[in-house]
């Protein structure tokens, strides 16, 4: 597979750790030594679905195909108002891509999911399924947060950041795991119970619930780990990596990892601290802000790597 086109697409409202401060007992300070957050983009007014649909419609336009070429669309999203139809469906509506010959699935692999789903791309692509494929990774995190509750709230951002993957020899290494630890990270869609409800103590409201520290063990730890066993697989160096793109969760996570593979601080371009948290868009919105920027050019390496709650991670080398 190649990526022939990226795009994204934030929300308006940008909130900073000082309004956060106002209505929660937390500081900048705090946020910014703890996370390196500075601000966020959270949805307000726009309609979750347009967002994706905008980061959607600039992939195309970039990939210089129309809608009417795609023929299939993969939505990654851990969280949004439509459990069902999924929102590539939707996506697939307002594109006007008519179908029916245009499948469309979501894939919900918390933070990694953009990754996951690349790779179901390139198997679609090999298998000769599909010739040109619209990836979305669309989050509106900021909805499942409680926002009486400091721990999770100042973590998160809206966004959704978009890729048209077709036929190509761009892909050097792929690899997914998920060790099963259902508890690290953890949101229950609310549920109310039904009159033959025998369970007690059903979850009518959940909010994300988070083991912070333990998450952040583990993603340094994964990450460093995954990354060097993918560079060694593919037999390179980390030094042939031009970019590594990152999952961006928390800046601090980032360093460390930066730290332990020993390599410069201006191959890891970051956005967490304009963004926060925005789960699968993370990596997608960096790789649209490096194209369009130009720092990202044809012919660069880049390492995607990415870790969530599952507790899954990602890691994919591929030339750009
Ligand atoms: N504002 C102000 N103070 C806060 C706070 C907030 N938002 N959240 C916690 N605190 C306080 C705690 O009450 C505690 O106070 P105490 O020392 O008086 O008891 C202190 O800050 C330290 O809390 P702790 O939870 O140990 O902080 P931490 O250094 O582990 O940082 C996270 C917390 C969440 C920022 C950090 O663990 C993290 O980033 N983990 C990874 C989470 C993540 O990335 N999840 C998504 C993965 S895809």
């Amino acid at each position: 597979m190649k990526i022939i086109g990226t795009g994204s697409a934030l929300p308006k409202k940008i909130v900073t750790n000082d309004m956060l401060s106002e209505f929660l007992d937390t500081s900048d300070e705090w946020v910014t030594a703890r996370t390196g957050i500075n601000t966020r983009h959270i949805i307000t007014t726009e309609r979750f679905e347009d967002l994706a649909t905008e980061a959607a419609g600039r992939a195309i336009d970039a990939s210089g195909l129309c809608p009417d070429d795609i023929d299939f669309i993969i939505c990654s999203n851990v969280s949004n108002l439509y459990v069902t139809p999924h929102l590539s469906a939707i996506i697939q509506a307002n594109l006007g891509i008519k179908g029916p010959n245009c499948p469309t699935m979501d894939v919900n692999s918390a933070c990694v999911g953009f990754v996951y789903g690349l790779d179901l791309c390139d198997a679609l692509l090999t298998t000769g399924r599909a010739r040109n494929i619209l990836l979305v990774a669309a989050e509106e995190c900021t909805r499942f947060c409680d926002w009486n509750d400091r721990n999770c709230t100042v973590l998160f951002g809206d966004g959704a950041a978009a890729v048209v993957v077709t036929k190509g020899d761009s892909l050097i290494y792929s690899k997914l795991t998920s060790v099963p630890m259902p508890d690290v990270i953890v949101y229950k869609n609310p549920m109310e119970p039904t009159p033959y409800e025998t369970r007690e103590g059903i979850d009518t409201r959940m909010p994300l619930q988070m083991k912070g520290r333990e998450v952040f063990r583990m993603a340094v730890t994964s990450a460093s780990r995954d990354i060097s066993k993918a560079v060694d697989t593919a037999g390179l160096s980390l030094d042939d990596i031009d970019h590594f793109l990152l999952h961006q969760a928390n800046l601090r996570i980032n360093e460390a990892i930066r730290e332990n593979l020993k390599q410069p601080d201006s191959k890891f371009p970051t956005n967490v601290q304009r963004f926060g948290n925005t789960s699968s868009a993370s990596i997608p919105l960096l790789l649209d802000e490096g194209v369009r920027e130009g720092r990202i050019r044809r012919g660069d390496t880049m390492l995607f790597s990415a870790f969530g709650a599952g507790f899954v991670t990602g890691t994919m080398i591929l030339k750009y």
